[in-house]
């Protein structure tokens, strides 16, 4: 089984995107054939700075290693290392309607929030499109914001397979039980993130512990003093999925420790879980951080990988859709 799922280097990294994330990656290694892919070409969709893409594109890297990726198992790559990506992106918006990505509610948000908006930000699930079936990919770990995109990209293999013969696997989404959209600490009916959310509602992969102590400890709760879950306690539903997360215990079983003993020392008990689940991949990606050398051996090894995975892919493409190729 093929697994393949891409993360952005933009902005700082954080616990909504651990829980969607990160954890999900680490967990689906196992399962089969798995594609981890920093997709800094989706990053200039909205305005970037160069100096920053690369820090930040080294950052994930090490991210991605530091929360339990092993280079032995996994292929972890940056996706502008590997040119199929942008090529299969061209060839496929030949089969994506105009009408269905201006429908993309990423886009439409982000749109807003821009003063410039780019034709990439637009066209910007195609080549997520590309990233997926290039590896004839049948698992998507995502976090629930992209199950548009996932969508869509089942709809672009779709139609290219009905158009010019069976070439892409149709791939399944793969989204958590529990932790599939984290929401902001300070405002829990928006999700955790560095761009839509509060800076005090979100916790950073890379907080010291005691900020981390600070954020969850001033989260907003609900009316009352149960510990459940409920529609009509969106912050203390959040804190219990956020514990489900770091410590692998079910909801229920969270529910029942703390029943009505009020939030003090439950929120006190989800800040220590988060501290402990952070601290050692904190460790870890200090130490990988501060090697550019064995990062870019790594990315060597998961490029060259990548590569060889997608050119019968991207060749078969180019031969169905009537391209002269060269012998
Ligand atoms: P991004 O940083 O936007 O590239 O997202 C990386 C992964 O994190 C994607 O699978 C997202 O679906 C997931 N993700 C982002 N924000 C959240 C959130 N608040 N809760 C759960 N998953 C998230
Ligand atoms: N659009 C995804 C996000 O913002 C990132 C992404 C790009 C991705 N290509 C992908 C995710 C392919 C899964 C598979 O989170």
């Amino acid at each position: 089984m093929r697994i393949f799922s891409g993360i952005q280097p933009t902005g700082a990294k954080h616990f909504g995107n651990y829980s969607g994330g990160f954890r999900q990656y680490a967990a689906t290694q196992e399962l089969g054939e798995a594609f981890f892919c920093v997709v800094d070409l989706h990053s200039i969709t909205v305005e970037h700075d160069p100096k920053d893409l690369r820090e930040r594109t080294l950052d994930l890297a090490a991210m991605l290693f530091a929360t339990g990726l092993d280079p032995q198992r996994s292929t972890v790559f940056v996706q502008s290392h590997v040119t199929a990506h942008a090529e299969s992106a061209w060839l496929l918006s030949a089969v994506t309607s105009y009408g269905q990505l201006g429908r993309m509610t990423q886009f439409k948000e982000k749109g807003e929030r821009q003063e410039f908006v780019s034709a990439g930000l637009f066209t910007y699930p195609i080549l997520m499109a590309g990233d997926i079936l290039l590896y004839r990919t049948d698992r998507v770990p995502i976090g629930d914001d992209q199950r548009q995109h996932l969508e869509l990209a089942r709809d672009i293999a779709e139609r290219f397979n009905a158009r010019f013969g069976d070439t892409f696997v149709v791939p399944e989404g793969v989204y958590p039980e529990v932790g599939a959209r984290i929401m902001d600490l300070q405002e829990p009916t928006k999700k955790m993130s560095t761009t839509g959310g509060t800076p005090q509602g979100t916790i950073l992969m890379l907080d010291p512990p005691d900020v981390i102590r600070k954020k969850v400890k001033s989260a907003v709760t609900d009316s009352g003093s149960e510990v459940r879950r409920g529609d009509d306690k969106p912050g203390v539903t959040n804190l219990i999925d956020i514990m489900t997360v770091a410590t692998g215990e079910t909801p229920g079983a969270i529910e029942v420790r703390y029943d009505s003993g009020g939030y003090g020392q439950f929120k006190a008990d989800v800040a220590e879980a988060v501290v402990a689940l952070l601290e050692p991949v904190q460790e870890r990606y200090r130490e990988l951080r501060d090697d550019p050398g064995e990062l870019q051996r790594l990315l060597r090894i998961g490029a060259d990988k990548a590569r060889e995975v997608t050119a019968p892919t991207l060749e078969a493409m180019y031969e169905r859709m009537g391209f002269v190729r060269l012998r």
